[in-house]
């Protein structure tokens, strides 16, 4: 079983990552979307999703540092265990915290408004959902486990494990005695990735960075627009 989780399904899941990406880019590239809603709503868009965005940001830059970076590099920089764990959970908690907090916004702005609801397609609750069951389990170790019990030890058994598959030599061992909130996270972190390609998730992998210079685009009413059209002619006069 162990040999299954930890070293057969990350990869089948990576696999369907792959695949999923490269045959969704060849068949479906006019869907490669994130499906923007922000003409239907704005105000809980604007909360939820910059909640959200930064937040995970923040934590992915800390799942680099804790995971790719050995924990012999901390130790030859004389970062202590303690300053490392006190700074990862404040960082983490903080910054998990805001992704989640994000999450539940733009899950309610699905559920209440109504026209965000009539175009929302079974994969967007699925993609809100993996997303807000990975954050919520990652969390509750980070703020919960960590907190209740002294904290857990990552970087000498998921950092090398983690390395290990993506350098292709996978130790099923050194995940045997992880905390189980902890495994859960990252088996869900891992089905995440694989529905990803068949969700508006594909949008991260086109590193929409552009998207931050582009020009202001602009939402009217069609009644206040009208106005602006008729108060423009009427500006000469
Ligand atoms: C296979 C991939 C992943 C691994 C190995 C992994 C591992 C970890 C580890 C070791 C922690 C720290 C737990 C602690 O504080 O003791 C953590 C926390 C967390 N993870 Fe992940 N994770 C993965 C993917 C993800 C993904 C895809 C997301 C978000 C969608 C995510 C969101 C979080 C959050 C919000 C926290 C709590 C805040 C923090 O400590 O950064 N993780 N994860």
């Amino acid at each position: 079983m162990s040999e299954f989780l930890w070293v057969v399904y990350p990869y089948l899941c990576l696999m369907l990552l792959l695949v999923g990406m490269l045959t969704r880019y060849n068949y479906d590239q006019i869907g490669w979307t994130s499906k923007s809603s922000e003409l239907l709503e704005k105000r809980l868009l604007r909360l939820g999703s910059l909640l959200f965005h930064w937040g995970i940001i923040f934590v992915f830059l800390g799942h680099v540092a804790g995971l790719l970076i050995p924990i012999g590099v901390y130790e030859a920089l004389g970062v202590s265990e303690h300053l490392y764990h006190l700074t990862a959970m404040a960082m983490g908690g903080i910054t998990g915290l805001m992704a989640l907090a994000g999450l539940l916004v733009l899950l309610w702005r699905r559920l209440s408004v109504r026209r965000v609801l009539r175009n929302t397609a079974p994969a967007d609750f699925v993609a809100l959902g993996f997303l807000i069951a990975t954050v919520a389990l990652g969390l509750s170790m980070t703020l919960i486990y960590n907190v209740s019990h002294l904290p857990y030890e990552y970087r000498t058994t998921v950092g090398p494990w983690i390395r290990g598959v993506l350098l292709l030599h996978p130790d099923a061992a050194l995940m045997a005695h992880v905390p189980l909130i902890l495994q859960l996270h990252i088996l869900t972190a891992l089905a995440l990735f694989a529905v990803s390609p068949f969700t508006r998730l594909v949008h991260i992998f086109s590193l929409p960075l552009a998207y931050l210079r582009r020009a202001p685009m602009q939402y009217r009413r069609r009644g206040a627009a009208a106005a602006y059209v008729e108060d423009r002619r009427d500006g000469g006069r």
